[in-house]
């Protein structure tokens, strides 16, 4: 159960936490976020979601300042007193309140919202799991390598995968690869490694970066290179990345079959690899 959550300084029943009407993250979404795996009741890479955290608030300009021990405190006591053992760390930080109008005024206290959820992960043991994805058109903004709460184009196409009984939306513009809507996406063919660069098209992944970092030390052909849709359906092998679903394969895109279905070689040993790094 999600007893307990962290809003503004204070721990605060899960069911009794409230923020103002006029927050400027409800009303125009105006605000960053970020989401932590918990592993055995550790937090994964922390200290890349942090790094990400200060450029999403700077790019905003939204002054929120933390150092790395004081969010991670808060982030302990909040998986100890919520028994979380696997699972994850949910941070929002929004403007702040504000009479509402377009215009932001630069001296608005930023709202923290913090809580934590339990997950299963989807791990490389006997119960790995490929997922079935659909493709959908990617119409976000401009600015999609910064983590906002601004994600109506996400939610929209989720929701038609969902429909669709599939995992997640694979988003294309362009006729290019983007990313997926809560993950970034991987291609191998005759097993060279390919995901999009990180430009502003995408969200940085953190488990892109520790995926590239074992990548390399494993040897493996890969490039940061885009990809068509013809390129993603002609893969030897798809994955996605991301802090909820880790290495997960894609074993169907829309009505075609990836691998025949089976979960491909490389994915299984990247999926083992960034495991063992825990
Ligand atoms: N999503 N791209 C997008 C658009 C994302 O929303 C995410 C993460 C990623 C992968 O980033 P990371 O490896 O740092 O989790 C890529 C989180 C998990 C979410 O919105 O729930």
């Amino acid at each position: 159960m999600k007893s307990v959550a962290f809003i503004n300084s204070k721990f605060i029943k899960f069911n009794e936490a409230k923020i103002h009407i006029e927050d400027r993250g409800l009303q125009f979404a105006d605000s960053v976020y970020e989401v932590i795996a918990v592993v055995n009741k550790s937090l994964l890479d922390l200290r890349f979601h942090l790094k990400r955290l200060r450029y999403s608030l700077k790019e905003l300009e939204i002054k929120y300042k933390f150092t790395e021990n004081q969010l991670s405190k808060i982030f302990k006591k909040l998986i100890e007193k919520n028994s979380v053992i696997n699972g994850i760390v949910y941070l929002q930080i929004t403007r702040g309140v504000q009479s509402r109008e377009h215009a932001y005024k630069n001296n608005l206290i930023p709202t923290v919202i913090i809580y934590t959820k339990k997950k299963k992960f989807n791990l490389p043991n006997k119960n790995f799991k490929g997922v079935k994805v659909i493709t959908h058109e990617d119409y976000r903004w401009a600015r999609k390598d910064i983590k906002t709460t601004n994600l109506l184009p996400n939610i929209l196409a989720e929701y038609k995968a969902y429909k669709k009984k599939a995992y997640s939306a694979i988003l294309i513009k362009n006729n290019k690869i983007t990313e997926g809507v809560h993950s970034n996406i991987w291609i191998v063919k005759n097993n060279t490694i390919k995901t999009h660069p990180s430009n502003t098209e995408i969200l940085k992944g953190v488990t892109r970066s520790a995926l590239i970092l074992i990548i390399k030390k494993l040897n493996l052909k890969f490039f940061e290179n885009s990809f068509t849709k013809n390129q993603l359906f002609d893969a030897d092998e798809v994955f996605l990345t991301s802090s909820g679903s880790f290495v997960t394969p894609i074993i169907k895109i829309d009505s075609q079959l990836i691998n025949n279905g089976k979960i491909g070689k490389v994915t299984f040993l990247l999926a083992k690899s960034y495991f063992k790094a825990f």
